[in-house]
């Protein structure tokens, strides 16, 4: 089936996302510095952009930068006077996705935290509250992104994270893959969290069968 996942995104991006040179020169950049090509899928970047002026964002959260991509749909999505921090571990990825944010022209609103995620987590509190979080990063740290979303966030804030589903390897109680181990746990801390409703959307398409948690903070 993966072909014509493949197939019906590309006609969804057809019809619906247009020609963007800008994003499609970031990911041709990414392939060239050795980034590996795990970004979000187009239809996903446009479900952020839609999800972050939905939910009216003028602050967001991203963890997990790689090369900007999500990055730079999500900039997108904010007025002038918008911000965004995003949380990069490698300074190779930090780097490349400078330069990437540099040619979309989103750079302004744009900060990158280079280091261990939950480090940069740590620090902050100036630029809080957050009214958007999206969560990309180690999978294995999923519980405690959304812990610290939670601190940086405020009632209203919305919160995703990708990659619960992974071919429904979420099934393996007994994995030995701390990714999956990780995922597990979330959805163990989402079941029993007071501060958030919470929800989880299976997906098809060009990255093949994921899925992400959708939370919106009481
Ligand atoms: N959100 C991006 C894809 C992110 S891929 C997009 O859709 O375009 C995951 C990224 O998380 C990688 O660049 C990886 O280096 C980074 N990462 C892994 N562990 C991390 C950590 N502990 N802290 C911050 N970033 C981390
Ligand atoms: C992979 C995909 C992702 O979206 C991600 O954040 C990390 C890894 C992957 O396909 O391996
Ligand atoms: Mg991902």
């Amino acid at each position: 089936m993966g072909e014509r996942w493949q197939a019906v995104d590309d006609y969804i991006a057809a019809r619906l996302l247009g020609d963007d040179d800008a994003l499609a020169t970031i990911l041709a950049n990414n392939a060239g510095q050795g980034l590996p090509p795990i970004d979000v899928s187009a239809a996903q970047g446009k479900m952020l952009f839609l999800l972050a002026q939905m939910a009216g964002a003028r602050r967001i959260l991203e963890i997990g930068t790689l090369g900007g991509y999500s990055t730079i749909w999500l900039a997108r999505a904010l007025p002038d006077d918008g911000a965004l921090v995003t949380l990069e571990l490698e300074a190779y990825h930090a780097r490349v996705a400078q330069e990437n944010l540099e040619s979309a022209g989103v750079s302004a609103k744009v900060d990158i935290g280079t280091g261990p995620a939950a480090d940069s987590l740590a620090a902050m509190t100036d630029e809080a509250p957050f009214d958007f979080v999206f969560i990309d990063a180690d999978k294995q740290s999923n519980s405690h992104y959304v812990a610290e979303a939670i601190r940086l966030g405020r009632p209203g804030t919305t919160i995703i994270v990708d990659n619960v589903v992974r071919e429904g390897g979420v099934l393996e109680a007994n994995s030995d893959d701390d990714r999956i181990v990780g995922t597990r746990a979330l959805f163990d801390m989402l079941s029993a969290n007071p501060r958030l409703d919470a929800t989880a959307i299976q997906t098809v398409g060009a990255k093949g069968w994921d899925g992400f948690v959708l939370a919106r903070m009481r």
